[in-house]
């Protein structure tokens, strides 16, 4: 098996790594931190090939693929995990850039990451194409515009793709997380409910992957809630929110 992960220098994409390493499987592993993801390859019993490039750079994720391909082969799983998640306000004129760069990567980094690959999948007739939205994409969370439109989007633009790439054998599978426990969630101060360890949320990753689910939420509880969330009006939405806590406004480094 070939797996080709982005986001793998931490988190839920480690954690996938890990998972797949421990099936046998060859491994493409993106981030920006090439020291991270050199440790985790290091760490592995399998060939992995790693790049260190930013998913808003098209052209670089292009080179990635044909690198990988030409080494390993299509693969049958391409995750595209990579994400970022920061307060935004939009009184804030310094956080303007905050959303674009949310928005890039959360959203045009899943288009950049599948879409070399598509050719070669369409070819065999067989692959997954996987990408990590959120619940936070579920209905607007206050404090999080950004990042809620992000997800949102790419919920909408993932079942796009999945009519589009049906008749070709390509299945693509969203997957919507609650509170997985990662560096992202571990700057929240708040309480996340059914918080989940990031290796048990990437083993059911991989279930829902293999079982070829179109949508899965994971944890379980946190999809019941989701359905909730989905059909509760407006103006209940507004009130259960009013005092919600907000997610901090963090370094700009990242950016
Ligand atoms: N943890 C949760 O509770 C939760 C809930 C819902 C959804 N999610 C989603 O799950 C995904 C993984 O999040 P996580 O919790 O594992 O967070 P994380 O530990 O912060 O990991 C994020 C990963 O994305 C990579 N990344 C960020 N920006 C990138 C860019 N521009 N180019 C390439 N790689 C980039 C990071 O690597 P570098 O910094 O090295 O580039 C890192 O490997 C994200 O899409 C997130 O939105 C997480």
């Amino acid at each position: 098996m070939r797996v080709f992960i982005t986001g793998a220098s931490s988190g839920i994409g480690e954690a996938l790594a890990r998972y797949y390493a421990r099936q046998g499987a060859t491994l493409g592993l993106v981030a920006r931190r090439s020291e991270l993801l050199q440790t985790l390859a290091a760490q592995l019993d399998v060939p992995a090939a790693i790049y260190a490039l930013d998913v808003r750079d098209a052209e670089a994720l292009t080179q990635a693929t044909a690198d990988f391909i030409q080494k390993y082969g299509v693969p049958d799983i391409v995750i595209a995990n990579a994400g970022v998640s920061r307060g935004t306000l939009t009184e804030s004129q310094q956080d303007i850039a905050a959303f674009k760069a949310i928005m890039e990567i959360n959203v045009l980094g899943l288009v950049h990451t599948f879409q070399p690959f598509i050719a070669g999948m369409k070819q065999r007739g067989s692959g997954s194409l996987v990408g990590i939205a959120s619940v936070a994409g579920i209905r607007g969370l206050p404090g999080a515009g950004a990042y809620s439109a992000s997800k949102a989007a790419a919920i909408a633009y993932l079942e796009s793709l999945r009519v589009e790439m049906q008749k070709i054998g390509i299945v693509v599978t969203t997957i919507a997380p609650g509170y997985i426990k990662t560096p992202m969630t571990d700057v929240n101060t708040y309480r996340m409910p059914f918080l989940m360890d990031a290796g048990i949320a990437a083993a059911k990753m991989a279930k829902a992957i293999s079982a070829k689910r179109r949508f899965v939420v994971i944890p379980w509880q946190m999809g019941w809630l989701a359905r909730f969330m989905r059909f509760i009006p407006p103006f209940l939405w507004d009130w259960a929110l009013r005092n919600a806590p907000k997610k901090a406004h963090l370094d700009w480094d990242w950016l």
